[in-house]
């Protein structure tokens, strides 16, 4: 943060000394800015007209008008509150950089950085009971937000939070209505919008009351006013829209599938660039930083910066699933398992994970492990092509593989088949994989995580589904169930999917290298050895 923003130094004070200030006031002890009238008149003239381009539809408006008309069919008559979320502080007065709540980025059909403490809220157009024809719009969508203020305003200079000075021209109402074809109103006419016709016998409002607490306390004040309910049935009423809304995005629209092959092409360069940095990160006391950095860089480059903490472990590390740390070096013979993931400016994510050998080659033992879990990804990639397919059974013919492979080793416990290992009793496989193979990916990582089991695990996959293909095994260097060769090592390999129309999977990660020859062929043509 730039010195400017802080008062100039003044002969510190002894606490005895410090005037009486509350630790409120004190949250942000930079220079307070001027507020006489002449020096606001002054600062809020002598400006040059703003740019006159007409602003421009954003290309997700109408598939985002689609999906609004589909979550308002499932509550008809009711006011469904939809929170950006706030900016959410990283210490003191400094926020981290803000990121909407998915629910609303899929329904307002914006992307990076729009628009803190905005609302979207789905106003019912008829009242509850009322039948409604299937093609007949259930609700008029208005979006709530702070427009920028004038130039002749205090907020223009004084406010770090909204400010034009602070964080840049902020959008007009006009603006946001030409972009997003959803019609706007400043965030302070929000309470009496949502209290309008409130009532028991009128209307009632759900909110996804995770995505920002004041705005879920607001909705709670609404229905005390109006005599409804602000106990479990209420809650109940809100987890049934979050959970609509997690589900709504089970199946992508062709905008959001484009967007995600963009993620994953972005994320290509991410890992070219990672791998490029291979020989850097050798050299380096922290050389899985070197990797997290150099895929880092990409990301913020090409999309809005990461859809989730990169994984660059390697070694042993690989064998933590979680390893985000990546603060060891990257040693020569080793592998390095790198999971990233580029969220692109309208915030989708890919989810890709490569395991890369340092030097370029695997090993005798390394390969073994890596075409075992290899073979896992293949037959998991061909279940789900067959029909009638179900998300769970991705999962079940990727441990077909593992826990064969696991027999034909001598893993298993004496006695033990695959088979055996198969079943509700068994599962003795799942100590070298206890993660699952698949997971729905879009706007979150995790995809629709609020979803029902019924239409998420247990549920065939259907046309417009993205998921991941994500097998692996590790053997951990303390593992003494596994030869000394395998110990240490750790290789999970990971791509994204799409159901297409006709039901085939494609993958959306066919141009990131996965063969363990291909793997080399991408190293040695980017590395000189
Ligand atoms: N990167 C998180 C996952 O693979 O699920
Ligand atoms: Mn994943
Ligand atoms: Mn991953």
């Amino acid at each position: 943060m730039s010195e400017m923003n802080h008062s100039s130094p003044s002969a510190p004070q002894s606490p005895a000394q410090s005037p009486t200030q509350s630790l409120a006031q004190r949250g942000n002890n930079r220079s307070r800015q001027p507020t006489n009238e002449a020096f606001r008149d002054f600062i809020g003239s002598g400006w040059g007209p703003r740019p006159s381009d007409p602003p421009r539809r954003s290309d997700a408006a109408p598939w985002a008008q689609a999906r609004r008309a589909a979550l308002g069919a499932l509550f008809p008559g009711e006011r469904l509150v939809i929170p950006a979320g706030p900016l959410v502080t990283r210490n003191n007065d400094c926020d981290y950089r803000f990121r909407p709540h998915s629910a609303f980025a899929h329904l307002a059909g914006t992307g990076t950085d729009f628009e803190p403490d905005a609302v979207l809220v789905l106003d019912p157009l008829t009242v509850p009971g009322q039948r409604v024809e299937a093609d007949e719009p259930t609700h008029e969508a208005v979006l709530y937000f702070r427009p920028r203020a004038p130039r002749t305003s205090e907020e223009f200079y004084a406010d770090p939070r909204y400010g034009e000075l602070w964080v840049g021209v902020r959008p007009s109402i006009e603006e946001v209505e030409a972009a997003t074809g959803i019609r706007c109103a400043h965030i302070d006419t929000l309470g009496d919008a949502l209290a309008k016709d409130a009532g028991a016998d009128a209307v009632r409002l759900r909110v996804v009351a995770q995505a920002d607490a004041a705005v879920t306390a607001l909705v709670d004040r609404v229905r005390q006013a109006a005599g409804l309910a602000t106990d479990q049935a209420a809650r109940q009423a809100d987890d049934a829209l979050a959970e609509a809304t997690s589900e709504l995005r089970l199946v992508k629209d062709a905008w959001e599938v484009d967007q995600l092959q963009a993620a994953v092409d972005a994320t290509k360069a991410g890992f070219d660039n990672l791998i490029r940095s291979i020989p850097r990160a050798r050299g380096h006391w922290r050389g899985e930083r070197v990797l997290e950095g150099a895929f880092g860089a990409r990301a913020r480059e090409e999309g809005n910066g990461l859809g989730y903490e990169t994984i660059a472990a390697a070694g042993d590390h690989a064998n933590t699933l979680h390893w985000i740390n990546n603060d060891g070096p990257v040693e020569p013979g080793q592998l390095v398992l790198v999971d990233a993931g580029v969220e692109v400016d309208s915030l989708y994510t890919a989810d890709v994970t490569r395991t890369i050998p340092v030097d370029g080659r695997f090993t005798t033992a390394q390969r073994r492990v890596y075409e075992a879990v290899l073979e896992a990804a293949d037959a998991a990639f061909a279940r789900a092509g067959e029909p009638g397919c179900r998300f769970r059974d991705v999962h079940t013919a990727a441990m077909e593989v593992i826990a064969a492979r696991l027999q034909e080793w001598g893993l298993l416990p004496e006695g033990v088949t695959a088979a055996d290992s198969l079943g509700p009793e068994g599962q003795y496989h799942r100590r070298w994989m206890v993660h699952g193979t698949s997971h729905h990916l879009g706007l979150d990582v995790h995809d629709c995580a609020q979803a029902r089991r019924e239409m998420s695990m247990d549920a065939e996959l259907v046309p417009g589904m993205v998921f991941t293909i994500e097998p692996g095994l590790y053997f951990r260097a303390d593992d003494l169930r596994v030869p000394a060769e395998l110990r240490g090592t750790g290789v999970r390999i990971e791509d994204d999917v799409v159901v297409r129309e006709d039901g085939r999977i494609d993958y959306l990660t066919a141009a990131i290298p996965r063969t363990a020859d291909d793997v080399e062929a991408w190293v040695s043509g980017l590395i000189a050895q």
